[in-house]
Order: C-alpha cells, then sequence, then structure tokens
C-alpha cells in the first residue's frame, strides 16, 4: 500500500494567506496542516508516499524534506496545473504502479488513525473505498447514495441529497482508479472531477464501499474551516509550560507554551499554543488561540485567532477574535492625530471594524 497525498491547487479561497504561501504549509495549532496527514499515514504503516505539488512547489518540497522525519521515503509528483483531483490520479500512476493505494488530500483533518479504513478496503475487497462524513449540510459536498454496504451513485453538491453524508478527503483504490481517471472528461469549471472517476467505477460494476468517519472531520479549505480545526485540535492538546511566566499573570486551562516565550502581567486561558520566543505582556489571551514564534503582543487582547510567527500586536482597544493573521502582521494603534484607521494591506485582505 502507498499514498498519494495532495499539495497542490489553487487555494483561492485563503486568500491574501496563499499568495505567499502554500495552503498545506499553514500551521493549525503550530504545526503545517500537512504534518497531520504525514503522521496518520506514517503510523498507519506506509512507507512510500507521492505528494503532488505545482509546478512551482519547491516551497513544500522544502518545507517536508525527504520523509525521514516520519520513516517515510516522499516522491514529489509535479502537476502542470490545478486540472482536478482526478488529474492528481492520473499523473501518479509511475508512482504508483500496480499497488493499492490512499488518497489523502492534504488539507484534510481527522481525528484518529487511518488503520481502519484500510483494513476494511482490504477486508472488503473493493476497488474502491470511501471515507464518509456525516454533516449537517451534505448539499455543499459530494454525496453518496448508499444501499446496504455499497455506495451506487454520488451526486457533487445536489439540491437533494440523498444521504447525510458527505465523501471525505481520504480515499482508497486498487488499479481500477486509472482506467476511470483516463476515461472521464472535465466537468464544466474545466476540471478532472474525482468524483465522475467514482461514478465511473460504479457504472463499470466496480465494487465501492465506505467507512464512517466517527469522528471529527475537516476540510480546510477557508479561513473559518481553519479556525475550527484549530480549535478542535487545541481541545486534544496537553498543556506544558516550557517558558516564563510572572507572578502577576495567570494562566488556566491547556495551554502550551513554548521555550524562550514569556507572559508578563497577562491573563492566558487556554486551551492555547505560544510558540517560542513569543512575548505577551499585559494582554489576555483567550480560548482556542494558537501564537506562533517570535510574536509580541502588548495591551492587548486575543481570543479564537490563528496568528503566525513574527506578529507584532500593540496597543489595539478592541478585542481581536476570530482572525488569522499571516506572517510578520502588524496590528498597532495609530499615534498619529486626527484619529484614523489605516490599512497596508495585502491583495483579496479581509478587515472588519465594528
Ligand atoms: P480544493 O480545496 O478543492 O481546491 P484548491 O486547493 O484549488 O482551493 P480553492 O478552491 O480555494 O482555490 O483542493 C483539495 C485538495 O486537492 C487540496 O489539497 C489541493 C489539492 N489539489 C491539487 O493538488 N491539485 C488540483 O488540481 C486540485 C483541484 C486540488
Amino acid at each position: 500500500m502507498k499514498a498519494l497525498i495532495t499539495a497542490g491547487g489553487k487555494g483561492t479561497r485563503l486568500r491574501p494567506l496563499t499568495h505567499t504561501q502554500n495552503k498545506h504549509l499553514l500551521p493549525i495549532c503550530n504545526k503545517p496542516t500537512l504534518h497531520y496527514a504525514l503522521e496518520k499515514v506514517a503510523q498507519a504503516g506506509i512507507r512510500q508516499v507521492g505528494i503532488v505539488t505545482n509546478q512551482e512547489g519547491l516551497e513544500v518540497q522544502q518545507a517536508i524534506g525527504n520523509g525521514d522525519r516520519w520513516g517515510l521515503q516522499i516522491t514529489y509528483i509535479p502537476q502542470e496545473a490545478p486540472l482536478g483531483l482526478a488529474h492528481v490520479v492520473r499523473i501518479a500512476r509511475e508512482f504508483i504502479g500496480d499497488d493499492s493505494f490512499i488518497f489523502y488530500l492534504g488539507d484534510n483533518m481527522i481525528v484518529g488513525g487511518i488503520s481502519r479504513f484500510i483494513e476494511e478496503f482490504a477486508e472488503q475487497k473493493s476497488n474502491c473505498h470511501l471515507t464518509l462524513s456525516r454533516v449537517k449540510d451534505p448539499e455543499r459536498f459530494g454525496v453518496p447514495e448508499i444501499v446496504g454496504d455499497r455506495i451506487i451513485s454520488i451526486e457533487e453538491k445536489p439540491n437533494n441529497p440523498k444521504s447525510a453524508f458527505a465523501v471525505a478527503g481520504i480515499y482508497l483504490y486498487d488499479s481500477s482508479i486509472f482506467e476511470a481517471v483516463n476515461r472521464i472528461k472535465p466537468s464544466a469549471r474545466g476540471e478532472l472531477e474525482i468524483s465522475d472517476a467514482h461514478q465511473y467505477l460504479i457504472d463499470h460494476g466496480k465494487k465501492v464501499t465506505f467507512s464512517e468517519i466517527t469522528g471529527w472531520w475537516k476540510d480546510t479549505g477557508k479561513p473559518e474551516d481553519i479556525l475550527e480545526a484549530n480549535r478542535l485540535l487545541l481541545e486534544h492538546t496537553e498543556g506544558k509550560i516550557a517558558g516564563m511566566v510572572d507572578r502577576q499573570s495567570l494562566v488556566t486551562g491547556n495551554v502550551v507554551l513554548e521555550e524562550g516565550a514569556q507572559i508578563i502581567n497577562s491573563v492566558v486561558r487556554g486551551p492555547a499554543i505560544i510558540g517560542k520566543g513569543t512575548v505577551l505582556e499585559n494582554s489576555y489571551i483567550g480560548p482556542f488561540t494558537s501564537i506562533g514564534d517570535n510574536c509580541q503582543i502588548r495591551n492587548s487582547e486575543v481570543e479564537f485567532s490563528i496568528i503566525l510567527n513574527q506578529c507584532v500586536i500593540l496597543d489595539v482597544g478592541v478585542r481581536i477574535e476570530n482572525s488569522l493573521l499571516g506572517v510578520a502582521s502588524r496590528v498597532v494603534r495609530a499615534a498619529s492625530r486626527p484619529r484614523s484607521n489605516r490599512f497596508m494591506t495585502g491583495d483579496q485582505s479581509l478587515i472588519e471594524i465594528s
């Protein structure tokens, strides 16, 4: 069994962060998103992993390396353009050979291991085994129609969903998937759709089965999903204080304070993580907040947010909430008169003022 993990795509919904960074390297709980997929695959005993990147995907290669860290052997497979998930599978044929494989979308997060899915795929001798997650809004996803232990159709974003499940971004295949991805045609949006490949398998009498994901599953394509994944992961994080907390400060709940971080005259309510060398002074950090390395937060309040490395937040009179700040962003109180708001933002930034 091999693994194929995606790390390409456009990442348009995460702009402006993705103007300068591949979305799979954005940190959730201070760890690049892609690490979670690699950890799951390694825990399941898989060794050979292909990572599909954009043509200019050196950034991912540099950040992840050859896989030694996880006991993996990683092969990078460049995709000439984001032509769809079925196209990703198509270009991985040489790497996969005739093996079975797990296809894992690198921006998907789940709690718990993936070994169960691999076992169920093998036991049922399926050609294709999908993971399904029960969701409140199936109409936003690929939705399966299920009879017994089989999937008999899949509709993309249906008006009248035939089940309460979404097809999640973890799929298992034998080599019959290659015939499917080579035969299907691009969709109206010009992509080779993985749902069309699954439907092709069903239409050609292949066995398409499923496992239900019983814990949570998140596709982190949008800012609110990243914040929610951060919240869910922080809930499962144990506190560890390696940095300095002064006597005037109060730290409650599960808080990870990395080495060299300092909390001075501040209140931190976990779950939260505060990176190396970050300084908090006269500030409040509320639950579900991840702050990267070497940030400075003084006379300010931050809650339910992700703050990347080297950010500076100074004397901000309103609480920063539900926010994602890119590397080295600065949010500061203007000293000059008349009082006004000044913005120096990247393309497609979002600023909400109350
Ligand atoms: P999506 O989140 O569906 O697409 P995207 O990354 O282009 O994002 P957006 O819609 O915001 O522009 O992609 C799911 C996963 O598959 C993600 O890990 C990116 C990856 N991907 C590729 O590697 N190649 C592709 O051709 C496509 C469409 C996605």
